[in-house]
């Protein structure tokens, strides 16, 4: 019977397609070309059955759905079967979970920094910065620190014996102080700017001592500048760093580049805190740089970021931040 031949061969070819279809838009032709309702070789197998007798009819009409039910079914598994990523390649298992990535952080010294920039420079105070190994004028003799003032002494600093030969005396620099000389000497009046780095020295390590700490060095100098003006900088500062009005307290003290000086003091939650050392550039350093100390003055300060950055997250020893644990890097 020519019809049933027919069915047949449509079975065979339809299988054989449908194995062959690698991917979603292979199996969508093929259920189109065998399956398809408008036209396709379902159709034509449709019309034969309606030429057949009366009694071959019921055994051809059975045998049609039988077929057209099986290369339904083995379509339909073919299409879930390419819709599936495949489990296995070269004997892995792709569908297994990966290893999570995990993304790293910017340290918190560093976020305090990149803070402390931006909060300053909305006040007008731009970025300078300068080597951590210095000479003993940039360190001392330019800010006004004499030979036999304590803070020379060899013990409290770290002089670098290898350079010593070839280039005279070099040292860690003890405090960022020295950047302002370093951007006085290159430009004239007015200057105000920021200057936030590594300070050096040989402290005994406890929770609020380490021999490498970080500081924030200010100065502005320019006709008529004051200390109401120092005062207002630093309160502004404390202000936007901890986004809560801030007290901040001058007590008198003595530093050899600073005349008149003082502490800096800042209570913020009921609590006060030392933030550093400030004062009226003495000008004798205006001087050493070629500044008019009859024409220009200026205020300078320097805080320690790490207190600051202790005091606002909470952290209640300095050696944390240096101790690379990530489960305390991963908090911030
Ligand atoms: N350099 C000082 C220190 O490390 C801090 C300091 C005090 C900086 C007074 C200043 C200043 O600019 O005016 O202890």
């Amino acid at each position: 019977m020519a019809a049933l031949e027919q069915l047949t061969a449509y079975e065979e070819d339809a299988v054989r397609a449908i194995a062959a279809a690698s991917d979603a838009a292979a199996i969508e032709l093929v259920r189109i070309e065998f399956l398809g309702k408008k036209r396709g070789r379902l159709k034509d197998l449709q019309a034969l059955l309606g030429q057949v007798s009366a009694e071959d009819r019921p055994v051809l009409g059975k045998r049609f759905n039988d077929v057209k039910s099986r290369v339904e079914q083995a379509c339909a598994d073919r299409q879930t079967a390419l819709s599936k990523p495949a489990r296995s390649i070269a004997g892995i298992d792709v569908t297994l979970p990966g290893s999570p990535l995990r993304l790293g952080r910017i340290h918190p010294l560093t976020q305090t920094i990149d803070e402390f920039r931006e909060i300053m420079g909305q006040l007008g105070f731009t970025s300078a910065d300068g080597p951590e190994i210095e000479d003993e004028f940039h360190n001392f003799e330019a800010l006004n620190i004499p030979q036999d003032h304590p803070a020379r002494d060899p013990l409290e600093n770290f002089y670098l014996a290898a350079a010593a030969a070839a280039h005279g005396p070099r040292l860690l620099r003890s405090q960022t102080s020295t950047v302002q000389i370093r951007v006085m000497e290159q430009r004239p009046p007015p200057v105000r700017i920021v200057s936030i780095g590594r300070v050096y020295r040989p402290d005994d390590v406890d929770a609020t001592h380490s021999c490498m700490f970080h500081q924030m060095e200010g100065l502005m100098v320019d006709r008529h500048v004051t200390m109401a003006d120092l005062k207002t900088v630093l309160r502004l500062f404390a202000t936007a760093y901890l986004g809560a009005d801030v007290h901040v307290r001058f007590r008198p003290s003595f530093f050899p580049f600073t005349e008149p000086s003082v502490e800096v003091d800042m209570r913020w939650q009921d609590r006060w805190l030392e933030l550093g050392g400030a004062g009226m550039v003495d000008p004798n350093v205006l001087r050493a740089v070629g500044y008019d100390p009859d024409e220009v003055t200026g205020f300078a300060f320097g805080l320690g970021v790490e207190r600051f950055c202790m005091r606002r997250h909470g952290v209640d020893d300095i050696r944390r931040f240096y101790e690379n644990d990530v489960r305390f890097l991963r908090q911030f």
